[in-house]
């Protein structure tokens, strides 16, 4: 097999497999973010195909390697479902659902990594880089620099990264944090959450940390200094312009308010059905306004796309029983024959329809109770090349950190919901304007390309000094 100086590994592949074979590009936000930097440095990309027991040898796509990963229906059960996304998940968003803790599916996610680990280290030239991604592969960093003392190693981390006091609930806490020190670089959403992980390294190890700097001991009596420093993720806003330019696209759009009956205001909600993006609350806030007769069903209607995801997981199911049972609830009470209060879709969309949707919804609400960064609110904002459109957003998401110029929300609070939400449904095209290109500067100042680098030249210098110091 060739080898590649640069590799990505995540628990994901950037394709989907059809039902005819074919690979096509998958459509998710990491993809979307990562690919862009696959292309300029010829990488190579391993992770799992997105079926169970599936072994496939590495091919080239799209100017990339490919190098699969093959997971047997146990592995997705207890490794993906289990451990990754009924611990991990909860447990790393402040336990909106409680965490399950099963030894079983902690061993499963230890022989994963390590198959991860191998496969990458296995494909990664002499001297070459290696950028793991995210909470399913934490162990592998510290895996990889066992098995290849000679490459350079990051680490980033798309969600949340909690408060000690939640952490050490984990049994598994040292190892963890462990498997994530073998990274030269440990990439966050937010200060907070690289603030978070340092403090438990502090708690767990007494380790040394100063500035983004960790002190880590070694077995010759030499210390190794990894970054742990927050990167925010961000989006590719040139292909979002370029889409809401398209007069197609900007006639679907025209196309979308039409089929709803032409309210005056769209509001519209995009989350994977996810029990962390407040789509609950959201709905609870929108049907009070309704029935306050603050909104009216014929002026304003509320679209909300729930793409599936993780359907297996119990508290995915219980999620989806409650959303649809409360759409329902809310339609059948204010409805009328020509509107409707809520168009549900249970369904994932292609991007150019997604930015149609965009161009369409005068409000974008985002009312996550915990989300590492949420690329939705800055596709919205990318998307908006009209500078009008309001952006709701929960400041428990990662991205209000920068988007300080939208309406700020905490979703905990109905009653400041309701009235941010009419705030949004009633602002003056002025206060728009401004606010729009306020936060539009930012978005386009800091894409996914600023975001790459800035990881790998903080990667690219940690080589270096390692390189200067006769270490590596
Ligand atoms: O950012 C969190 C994340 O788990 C990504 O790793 C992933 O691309 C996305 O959410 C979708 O999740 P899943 O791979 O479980 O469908």
């Amino acid at each position: 097999m060739s080898t590649a100086e640069f590799v990505v590994v995540a628990n994901r592949l950037p394709v989907d497999r059809g039902a005819d074979g074919e690979f096509k590009h998958s459509p998710g936000g990491l993809v979307a973010a990562l690919e862009p930097v696959m292309k300029r440095t010829d990488g190579a990309w391993v992770g799992w195909a997105g079926q169970p027991d599936l072994t496939l040898d590495p091919f080239e796509f799209d100017g990339m390697l490919l190098v699969p990963v093959a997971l047997s229906a146990d592995d997705v059960e207890l490794y993906y479902e289990g451990m990754s996304n009924d611990t991990f998940w909860p447990l790393y968003h402040d336990v909106i659902s409680p965490p399950r803790y099963r030894r079983l599916w902690w061993e499963t996610y230890v022989e994963v990594n390590r198959r991860f680990a191998e496969a990458a280290a296995s494909v990664v030239s002499e001297g070459g880089t290696v950028w793991v991604q995210d909470y399913q592969l934490q162990l592998v960093p510290k895996m990889l620099r066992e098995l290849r003392p000679d490459l350079t190693i990051g680490y980033f981390h798309h969600i949340p990264f909690p408060a000690y006091g939640l952490y050490s609930q984990l049994p598994w806490r040292k190892q963890v944090l462990e498997g994530l020190m073998g990274a030269d670089v440990i990439g966050f959403q937010r200060v907070a959450d690289a603030g978070n992980f340092t403090r438990s390294i502090r708690r767990l190890f007494h380790y040394e940390t100063r500035a983004s700097g960790i002190r880590i001991p070694q077995e010759d009596g030499s210390t190794r200094v990894a970054l742990a420093k927050a990167f925010p993720i961000s989006i590719d806003v040139d292909a979002y312009v370029e889409l809401a330019r398209r007069p197609e696209v900007q006639a679907r759009a025209a196309e979308i308010r039409e089929s709803l009956g032409n309210p005056k205001r769209i509001l519209l909600g995009v989350d994977r059905l996810d029990y962390t993006k407040g789509i609950r609350h959201r709905l609870k806030a929108f049907g009070e306004l309704l029935h306050d007769e603050r909104v009216n069903v014929e002026d304003v209607t509320l679209v909300q796309v729930a793409s599936p995801s993780r359907e297996r997981v119990e508290a995915y199911m219980q999620l989806r029983d409650e959303i649809e049972l409360t759409v329902g609830r809310i339609n059948g009470d204010f409805d009328t024959m020509g509107h409707t209060a809520i168009r549900y879709l249970h369904q994932g969309y292609p991007r150019e329809e997604m930015v149609a949707l965009y161009l369409a919804a005068d409000v974008m609400l985002v009312t996550a109770l915990r989300d590492g960064m949420n690329l939705v609110a800055k596709e919205y904002v990318a998307s908006r090349i009209d500078n009008r459109g309001v952006l709701v957003l929960s400041e428990f998401a990662g991205a209000a950190d920068e988007l300080g110029m939208a309406l700020r929300v905490n979703p905990h609070d109905i009653g400041s919901l309701k009235d941010t939400i009419e705030r949004a449904i009633t602002m003056p095209g002025a206060e728009q304007g401004r606010r729009m290109r306020s936060l539009r500067r930012r978005v386009i100042e800091n894409d996914v390309d600023a975001w790459s680098r800035s990881f790998l030249d903080a990667l690219a210098r940690v080589r270096a000094d390692s390189r200067a110091q006769g270490t590596r």
